[in-house]
């Protein structure tokens, strides 16, 4: 775990590790480049540490916060020689495993949370009789120089999670929001490293863990009363210290369903029938001008990363085969994702290859319907391999995405 000041005269201190060794974030979402974890400490008359860490990757956590507190007090006397305040603002456990090794350490620390926290804590750690402040959203906790107000925002990403706002610096210590997957490449502030690379993983994050909460996304940004933030401290990833406006208008957009004018069509085929119809629609979707078109094989690409890039597009087109009266499994899969993430204002194509009773493109019309989104044609079944008759089908729908996208362009003089 590596310690790093905010700046050379701050007192608050980015507590991280890098996870390069596990493959699925939640045991579910791929993580490819890694993932990074952090917590937060500041240094002041009372010293306050905000939450903590896996143990399998912050076991050092406890002797890191240890030793910072010791050397502060050489040049800061008047500091506390101690661990005064945990504050809690998420309790999934890939921050709050080291709950329990900290209260062994540091008995007399003070837990911060909300009625949720403690009923969740409750139910995952053994606490005994640590003492628990249950505190009110809005409520201030002063420290000495910088004083702390507790900001509720429930869902993101869990029901109890709230955010810390460091008032003297106006810093805000955002849990789960604002965060990304992959491990840090070295740079730890927004300055040091390059966003445009980090904003993918960043968007994949967003969509798979905290885009079905979007509505709620939306209100916590209106109550942070977000232009006046300073810096953005997330439990995953770079800390926001020079351009924090920069992440609030990236989930500002997300949080609000803003689309790019690009196409996903991802298919199901397993003879290659239902990825010849894929192929004809985005070469002839491409002909027609959309540039931004990702063509994904459900069965190669984990829905992960499909749906990231449905997120951001306004045109999704689905195929499936039929497999035992159904999609092909893995489309199945990519359907109940994109279902619970509860995404809107999408516009939807639909389309497959069956060989006697069908059944893909009958289920995808069932998701059609249940998805509230707009469908560019009535749905496409072919018999059978593709020809161009078969393939003629495909017009409406791909004349449909061609005029949608022409209306969007600003008028040639
Ligand atoms: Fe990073 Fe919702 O935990």
């Amino acid at each position: 775990m590596f310690s790093t000041p905010f700046s050379t005269q701050s007192t608050i201190y980015r507590l991280g590790s890098n996870d390069r060794r596990t493959a699925l974030f939640e045991n579910l979402w791929p993580l490819p480049q890694g993932m990074s974890y952090n917590a937060y400490l500041i240094l002041d008359k009372s010293n306050v540490l905000i939450d903590t860490m896996n143990s399998c990757y912050g076991r050092d956590l406890v002797s890191v916060v240890d030793q910072l507190i010791q050397n502060n007090l050489a040049e800061h006397p008047e500091h506390s020689a101690t661990l005064d305040y945990l504050i809690i603002q998420h309790m999934e456990p890939d921050h709050s495993t080291e709950i329990s090794n900290l209260i062994r350490q540091y008995p007399g620390v003070k837990i911060i949370g909300n009625k949720k926290t403690f009923e969740i804590l409750s139910q995952y750690y053994p606490t005994g009789d640590t003492s628990k402040i249950e505190v009110q959203d809005g409520e201030t906790l002063s420290l000495g120089k910088h004083s702390l107000k507790f900001i509720f925002t429930p869902w993101l990403h869990w029901p109890e999670t709230m955010m810390t706002l460091e008032e003297s610096t106006q810093t805000l210590f955002s849990a789960d929001a604002f965060g990304m997957y992959g491990a840090l490449n070295g740079g730890l502030f927004d300055d040091e490293t390059n966003i445009d690379i980090l904003e993918s993983e960043m968007r994949r994050y967003y969509s798979n863990i905290i885009g079905k909460y979007s509505a709620m996304v939306q209100k916590a940004l209106v109550k942070l009363g977000a232009s006046s933030i300073k810096s953005i401290a997330p439990l995953h990833g770079i800390v926001w210290r020079s351009n924090p406006q920069h992440a609030i208008a990236l989930y500002d957009r997300w949080c609000h369903y803003q689309s790019d004018e690009a196409v996903v069509i991802a298919y199901a085929s397993m003879y290659g029938f239902t990825e010849a119809m894929a192929e004809h629609i985005a070469q002839s979707i491409a002909k027609g001008g959309i540039k931004d078109i990702h063509v994904f094989d459900v069965s190669k690409t984990h829905p992960s990363f499909i749906e990231s890039e449905v997120w951001r597009s306004k045109y999704i087109i689905l195929g499936s085969c039929a497999y035992n009266g159904g999609m092909l499994p893995t489309m199945e899969t990519l359907c109940n994702i994109l279902g619970a993430a509860n995404m809107k204002g999408k516009y939807l194509g639909i389309f497959g290859s069956c060989s006697w009773n069908g059944g893909g493109v009958k289920n995808l019309q069932a998701f059609a319907e249940k998805s509230g989104w707009e469908q560019l044609s009535a749905p496409i079944e072919i018999k059978g391999q593709s020809n161009p008759e078969k393939l003629a089908l495909c017009q409406e729908l791909i004349q449909a995405t061609l005029t949608l996208h022409s209306e969007t362009q600003p008028c040639p003089n």
